[in-house]
Parts: C-alpha cells; structure tokens; sequence
C-alpha cells in the first residue's frame, strides 16, 4: 500500500476533508506544465468583444429605453395605430385618426390628430408600450410630445394608468398652440405597475395634432438623454467588452436594398430620423414579428456613445452595396456604388473628423465635440463571392486612400468552411484585407473539435476576426453544454491571439416572447435580465484576460472520451499568471500544475469557477444565477501543486508572483 493510498483511506472516513485531501494526494490525471520564463506573445487586447444587433426586440423594446412602441405613428398601412387605443371618457365625443398632410418633418410623415367636438372627461390615446409599461414607485419618467392645436390653444392630460385605471402618475401640458412644437413633462410616480398604460387626453374642444409621444425612465445608463435601459446597459458593461460590433447583422443588409440599415437616417434629432422596418420580421417563417420596426431612436450616436461610456472600440458595420444573400439577394452595379463608398467615408469623418468638418460638426451638434477615435469599420456583413469581393476592393481602395488610420473588416461568408469561406480568404488574402470575419453557429461538437482551429492559421495574412458564433444545442437551449464547448474553444482563441484578434458571441439580446433568434447571450423581459451560462464564460474570459500569452502543454492520462482544455496567460504589470481551464466532463478531473520561470508565488491563489450539476443546467428569470461564477481562495499553490477542477466546469485560477 503506498503512502497516497494510505493517506487517502485515512480520510475516506472523513467526508469533509476527502475532496482537498484527494486531490493533493492522488496521482495526477492530468499534468498542466506553463512556462511563465517564455511568453509566447501578446494576447490581442481586443479579443474579447460583443456583437449589438436589432434582433429579438434588443433595440426598442429594449436597450434602447423608450416605452413607447409606435411612438410616431409610423409603422406601416393599417399597423400605424398598432400599439395605441381610443380612449373615450364619459362625455366625451370625437373621433381619432393618422393625418399625413402638413406633417412634423418628411422623415416623419404620419401623425395622431384627434377631432374634440365634447372633451367630457377627456378623448384620447392610450398606449401600453410593449406589452406593458413597467413603472416603479418613486421614479420619474420623461414624457415628451411634439403637438399642435388648429383651433386655438389647447390642454392635455397625462397620465400613468395602472391595470386597475388608477393613476398613478400625472402632468399637464398647457397652451398647445397652432404650430408644430416640442412640450416636455417630468412625471413622478405614485404606485408601481409592471403592466402600466401611457394615457393622453384632450381637455379641450377642437383639433390636435400629436407626434413623437414619448416616455423614458429618468434613470438610463448614465443618465444620458434618449438613453439606453440601465439594467442591460449594464449587463453589457460588465462583460468588459474591447469592442461593440453594431448595428448587424443581416439589419445591415436589408431584406432588400431599399430595406438596409443606412447609418445617416439614425442620427441627428430623434424626431427627423426616418425608421424603418425590421428585416426580422419576415427573416423566420416559424417566428414572424409583422410589427417589428426600428425607430432608429438607437442609432449611430448613441452607439458611439455607449461605446464610450463602457471603453469599448466601436465596430461599426456597413452596407457594401448588396442586400441579404439568403433573401432577396440585391447588388448595387459597380458603377452606382459611389454614393456607399462616401457613405463610408463620411461615417469616418462623424466619428473621426473635427468638429469643424461638415459630418464633425454634426457629432458636436448632438453633444459630442471630441472625436469617438473609431479604428475599425467592417464592409459588408455576411457576404460571399464574387460581388461582394470585387465591392469590397472599391471600398478598401478609397478607405485607405483617405482614412488609412482605419482598420477594415471584411467578411467570409456565412459558414467556417467550405466553397464560399476557402474563396473568401484565397481572395481577401490576395487583397491584402486587415481582418477577416468569419461567423459560425455550430453544436458543441463543433466547438470542443475545434478548439485548435486556429493553431495552424497563416501568422502572415490577415487577422481574424469570429464576429458571430455561438454553439447550438440540438434542444435549442442556452445551457452548461453549450457554455463548457464555447469555453473550451475560446482557449483556442487565446492561444492563437496572435491571428485572432477579435470575437465575439452572437446574438447578444432576445426579449422572452418577441424573438425569432433562440441561442442569445442575455434575456430579458420588460423589467428584469438575466445573462445564460455563456454569458459568464464570456465574462469570465474578458475580465480575466492576461497580456502575454504563457505556453501551456497538457498530458491527460485519463481513458475517458472528455478532453481538458486550459490556457495560461500573465499580467504583465502585476506579474500575476492566470489560468483558464475548462473540465466538460462528468467526473472531476485533479491536474498537477507545474509552473516554471517565476521568481517568488504567492501559496495563496484565487479561484473563480462556473460549474453545474449538469450540462442541460440553465439560468431564467427564477433562477437567474443557478449558473455563475463563484470566487474563492485556494491554498498550497507553489511551482508543483495538484488542484482539482469540479465536473461541468470553466475555471480560472489567479495566481500571484513577482512581476
Ligand atoms: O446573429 C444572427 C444572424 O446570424 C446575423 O444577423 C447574421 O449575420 C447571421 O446569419
């Protein structure tokens, strides 16, 4: 019986103590040996980013923190009332209608006019947001409207309904006269609601004309005006993200030409950008969403300045002349695609230029005099062959010529291998492209397979740019099995940052009940969040990113088909080495971590571990955070030490030494 043995029957009697003790005493499975004296390279500062598209209801309905749905009658044909009833109050007697003469502005043609010929207890509208309008007690919402009154001066009433018809938040807006203008109110709330109604009433007889009706919640991320909603700002800020990719997506192609994303009619006064349709409205035939607009109120202003606020780069993607290949399948001829190209350029002034250029000037109109210092811009979203490649030429062409301070991301295609992808890069590689993006969606198979893709990719082409992947469960689920395989792969990202210099995980929004895209990083309802198991790898990878990038080897003695994955990197300033690790399988797994080339290790180390009881495991509404990281401390850590990594789990272990 040799000692281990004996050590380890000793404390099999013990309950408590036999998982430390085992896994200092039992023989190694798995041998981790990093080399902290031999860095490898740098790992890309960028690596860890998001990915913002429109899908899901992620922009109004939901990042973007208006509570109003068809906030200015604009949503098409018989829907331009969707989202509002008639309210007639006793007495009352008129009719309400959409008027498109005389209008607020062209980008903004229909308007509410309601016909007062008794105003009793008040005629009017009432809107119910989407699917409800959440008030809190306490608060204060900014309610705004842009209103007319043809017969003399008018009043209105505003009011916060609850489900019951009490009002539980009120404000008059007084001497509405004959031309278009903008009234403003600050409503305090009395009651909570989580299914409130926004209602406006003439007070008095006549006719009035209403647009832009709108209500925020004085308390967006940052308090910025036409902001976004606090608590999943938030969930994004904490992810640390390098980069926002925005705005798409196939929203940045359109279903066709006329429906693509165009960056111009998204900035600028709120009420003068012209919306749109979604291109997710139709996108699915199993998940149609007939009344999913974009009101553009989230546009490329706000994105920018969201950016900022979280000290992310902005990525922004644009059209390059060819609307979605899997619809309608569009191309803009060679010879008509200038006006794209100076779409470009003139988007690399708004955010670059000085206040003195004309598209600076419009930036420092909004708020925003200083530059957003934009480095990257992606041409195309996810195209393919011949056209796109010969559009993308044109676009690099006069990028370079005159903005060569900026990075272009061009695309390679829609699937990691295959036809469309090998003549993507065989070309882009001839072009010289900066980065290269590629996207998958692929089960975890796919991803715990795959988790050298990288390791062989060309260090002298371009970079390489997983814009969008996430892994897909046969159930269509957002749980632990899908969680462990992306970790597992983003080990391989790490490892290869040198080529990989940019990912991120996609789509990052899905409102429950409003979406047509069902693997998403983070969900939502109208009041309340929560991010999925992949969410907190995303996390967990971005907030424990080293600099350098430390060799690792692995030797797994196990005769089990679960593999182990691990990388190490350091922080170059504090010295202080960090090792992810994730153990897919159903047993855990105790690895002997020999770490060479440190001068002087800390015995005390930090663990932070995301693990469940199974891989079908999922965080929702109820149980937000059945699958998070849980940070601990760990002992006996020196240049040979055993640790023992949990069943089902991604781990990353801090581990100080001296610089
Ligand atoms: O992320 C959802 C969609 O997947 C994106 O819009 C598109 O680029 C990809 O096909």
């Amino acid at each position: 019986m040799n000692f281990a043995y004996r050590v380890l029957r000793c404390y099999l009697a013990l309950p408590g103590l036999v998982l430390f003790t085992l896994a200092a005493g039992a023989a190694p499975q798995v041998t981790m040996s990093i080399d902290a004296g031999k860095p490898v390279h740098s790992v890309s500062p960028n690596l860890y980013g998001v990915f913002f598209e429109d899908i899901n209801y992620a922009a109004d309905g939901g990042l973007y923190a208006e509570m109003i749905q068809n906030r200015s009658f604009e949503f098409a044909g018989k829907d331009a009332l969707f989202g509002w009833t008639q309210v007639e109050r006793e007495g009352a007697i008129g009719s309400l209608s959409i008027e498109t003469e005389r209008p607020l502005n062209k980008n903004n043609p229909h308007y509410l006019r309601m016909a007062v010929a008794d105003a009793g207890e008040g005629l009017g509208v009432a809107n119910h947001g989407f699917n409800g309008i959440p008030i809190k007690q306490g608060s204060n919402y900014l309610f705004s409207v842009h209103a007319r009154a043809l017969n003399g001066v008018g009043n209105l009433s505003v009011e916060l309904v609850n489900t019951k018809g009490k009002t539980i938040g009120a404000a008059n807006i007084v001497g509405v006269n004959p031309g278009w203008n903008k009234y403003t109110s600050v409503i305090r709330a009395s009651g909570t609601e989580s299914n409130a109604s926004l209602v406006i009433v003439a007070r008095t007889v006549g006719t009035m004309d209403l647009d832009m009706i709108s209500l925020f919640p004085d308390d967006t991320f940052k308090k910025r005006p036409n902001g976004l909603r606090g608590d999943l700002a938030q969930m994004v800020a904490n992810l640390k993200p390098s980069f926002v990719r925005f705005p798409g997506g196939c929203i940045v192609e359109g279903k066709d030409l006329a429906n693509r994303y165009r960056w111009k009619d998204t900035v600028g006064d709120v009420a003068e950008r012209k919306g749109n349709w979604n291109r997710w409205q139709s996108a699915m035939s199993e998940a149609p969403a007939p009344q999913y607009y974009q009101s553009y109120g989230l546009g490329f202003y706000e994105f920018f300045q969201f950016c900022e606020d979280i000290g992310a780069q902005p990525l922004p993607v644009l059209n390059c002349g060819m609307s979605c290949q899997f619809q309608d399948n569009q191309l803009v001829p060679m010879e008509d695609l200038e006006p794209y190209v100076q779409d470009a350029l003139d988007l690399i002034e708004f955010a670059n230029g000085s206040e003195y250029t004309p598209w600076g000037a419009k930036r420092a109109a909004m708020g925003h005099p200083e530059p957003f210092r934009m480095k990257f811009l992606a041409i195309g979203n996810e195209q393919w062959g011949d056209d796109y490649v010969a559009r993308y030429e044109k676009f690099a062409a006069a990028i370079k010529a005159k903005r060569p301070e900026i990075r272009i991301i061009a695309s390679a295609g829609p699937d990691p291998s295959g036809e469309k992808f090998n003549n993507a890069w065989t070309n882009l590689v001839a072009l010289k492209a900066d980065i290269v993006d590629e996207h998958y969606y692929k089960p975890p198979s796919w991803f715990f397979s795959n988790a050298g893709r990288y390791d062989n990719y060309d260090r002298n082409g371009p970079s390489v740019f997983a814009g969008e992947y996430a892994a897909h469960t046969s159930s269509r689920r957002n749980n632990l099995e899908a969680a462990l395989s992306e970790a597992a792969f983003m080990t391989g990202l790490e490892r290869n940052s040198d080529v990989v210099e940019m990912a991120s995980y996609a789509p990052l929004f899905a409102r429950q009940g409003f979406t047509q895209w069902d693997i998403d990083l983070i969900w939502f309802d109208k009041s309340s969040t929560y991010g999925t198991p992949s969410y907190y790898v995303q996390q967990l990878f971005s907030c424990n990113r080293g600099d350098i990038l430390l060799p690792t080897t692995l030797s797994d003695t196990r005769k089990t088909k679960s593999q182990f994955f691990a990388t190490a990197s350091r922080n170059v300033k504090t010295g202080q080495v960090i090792i992810k690790a994730v153990n897919p399988g159903e047993d855990s797994v105790n690895v002997e971590i020999l770490l060479a080339g440190l001068i002087s290790i800390n015995s005390k180390g930090q663990s932070i571990v995301l693990s469940g009881k199974s891989v079908a495991d999922e965080n929702s509404f109820k149980e937000p955070v059945k699958i998070a990281p849980v940070t601990d401390t760990f002992g006996g850590v020196s240049s040979k030490f055993h640790y023992r990594f949990k069943p089902y789990s991604v781990t990353i272990l801090r581990i100080d030494a001296a610089p």
